[in-house]
């Protein structure tokens, strides 16, 4: 059974899917183990109590650096036997020191279709660049912000009347169902990193 962490700042509804997926076998072979905020009033630790899962606040300190508050998540991490790490709305960059303690484990999900709208608002900067097509991107997490190699992707639509309410809800849809099927793929062992690009097992 892999045990999964996930990462999140806020709300935690990619959380609550991944949680459901594990409850309806789409998720076979992995449980989340661990859940960890960097925001103490973040609604996605109440949401990891309520199923009981361990859920830990590390607040960073102002004159913390991004390694030191890194080596409190390994950390953590490495106490709970963590094999696979889901950065979920997780509103940090994550140190070389992180990457390099779960090489090719990490994984993170972006309302955007990437190399396009990197960055923390993938949607607000699709709609104010007018795109007609958006949408989710699943990678891995490497050194540089949202840049290691895309495992999926999906398209969304934007329409003449989309609102960043409208689109954000059509992305989080999507979201719900690319970020499952991702860790489950990974979890069977079906992703094959070949430089920039991975390769999906039959
Ligand atoms: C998602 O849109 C994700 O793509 C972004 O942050 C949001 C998190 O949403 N990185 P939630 O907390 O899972 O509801």
């Amino acid at each position: 059974m892999k045990r999964i962490a996930v990462l999140a700042s806020g709300f935690g509804s990619n959380l609550a899917a991944i949680i459901q997926a594990v409850k309806r076998k789409k998720i076979k072979g992995a449980k989340v183990a661990l859940v960890i905020s960097d925001r103490q009033d973040a609604y996605v630790l109440k949401r990891a109590e309520k199923h009981n899962i361990p859920a830990v606040c590390i607040a960073a300190s102002l004159d913390q650096s991004r390694t030191d508050y890194d080596k409190s998540v390994v950390k953590e991490l490495k106490h709970h036997k963590i094999d696979m790490v889901v950065l979920a709305g997780f509103m940090r960059m994550i140190s070389p020191y992180f990457v390099r303690a779960f090489r090719n484990k990490i994984i993170n999900i972006h309302p955007a279709l990437l190399p396009a709208f990197k960055g923390t608002d993938g949607i607000g900067a699709a709609l104010c660049d007018g795109a007609k097509i958006t949408g989710v991107t699943v990678h891995f997490v490497d050194e540089q912000m949202d840049h290691g190699p895309i495992i999926l992707q999906s398209p969304v639509e934007v329409r003449d009347n989309d609102t960043r309410e409208t689109l954000a809800k059509k992305i989080h849809v999507l979201e719900h169902q690319l970020l499952p099927q991702t860790i489950d793929l990974f979890v069977k062992g079906k992703l094959k990193i070949s430089g920039r690009r991975v390769l999906i097992k039959n």
